[in-house]
């Protein structure tokens, strides 16, 4: 069982995947030949997530219906998973009688070297984001580690004085010491081990795989810098 426990403000912490869970088999699923070997396990499959997405972004549309946003999607491991929550978000303004309608914006964050979190965390292309001024932001990341990453991305953000804040994460790890504030909206609560897949890379390998999986340690080596 999880020894740690994280708590958002408000919304649930998301699907709970515990540390004693062993995963699916690779043998289960497709995924690209040119990982064999580099995988241990499947942690969430391709469709788990989109229907993990799907109500997500109904929970957005119920809090934030007919506010204009601006969802700031943080690459490149939030590529995928704001590109989809994007698109169920515009099915669901469509098919409904609320509807946001949304701006995108996209900043860059880099942080780790093959799986270690650095100490430097640089935010690209978010220099002037004068333009969030009282806006209400969304805020979206593929995973939260040890949440150093959002803290400062949040830091930066607030000072732009936007009217209000939300952050999606996709995936919030049971790190201990984790120091940030925890996402609104969490799609799913994993265990402290290093994942890639759908955008989330190992020194920019694996962003091509659709599943959410656990790296091997010969793939950790294969790939290292
Ligand atoms: N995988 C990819 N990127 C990450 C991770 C991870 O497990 N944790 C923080 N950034
Ligand atoms: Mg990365």
């Amino acid at each position: 069982m999880a020894g740690i426990v994280l708590q958002t403000e408000g919304g649930s912490g998301g699907i709970v995947i515990d540390d004693d869970w062993p995963g699916y088999s690779l043998e289960l699923f497709s995924y690209p030949a040119h990982y064999a070997g580099d995988l241990e396990c499947v942690v969430v499959p391709h469709g788990v997530i989109m229907d993990r997405t799907e109500r997500l972004a109904r929970n957005i549309m119920d809090d934030l219906g007919d506010h204009d946003i601006v969802v700031l999607c943080v690459l490149k491991g939030g590529y995928q998973f704001c590109a989809d929550l994007v698109d169920k978000i515009k099915a669901l303004s469509c098919s409904s009688d609320r509807t946001i309608p949304m701006r995108v914006h996209f900043i860059r964050l880099k942080s780790y070297l093959n799986d270690q979190s650095t100490k430097n965390i640089h935010i690209l292309g978010a220099e002037d984001l004068s333009f969030l001024q009282g806006k209400n932001v969304l805020i979206v990341e593929g995973i939260i580690g040890t949440g150093k990453t959002l803290k400062a991305l949040l830091k930066h953000v607030e000072a732009f004085k936007p009217k209000m804040i939300k952050v999606a994460g996709l995936l919030v790890k049971r790190v201990p010491h984790n120091t940030a504030r925890l996402p609104h909206y969490v799609g799913f609560e994993i265990p402290d081990r290093f994942v890639v897949g759908y955008a989330l890379d190992y020194n920019e390998y694996f962003r091509d795989l659709n599943h959410i999986c656990v790296i091997s340690e010969s793939g950790k080596l294969k790939y290292k810098m």
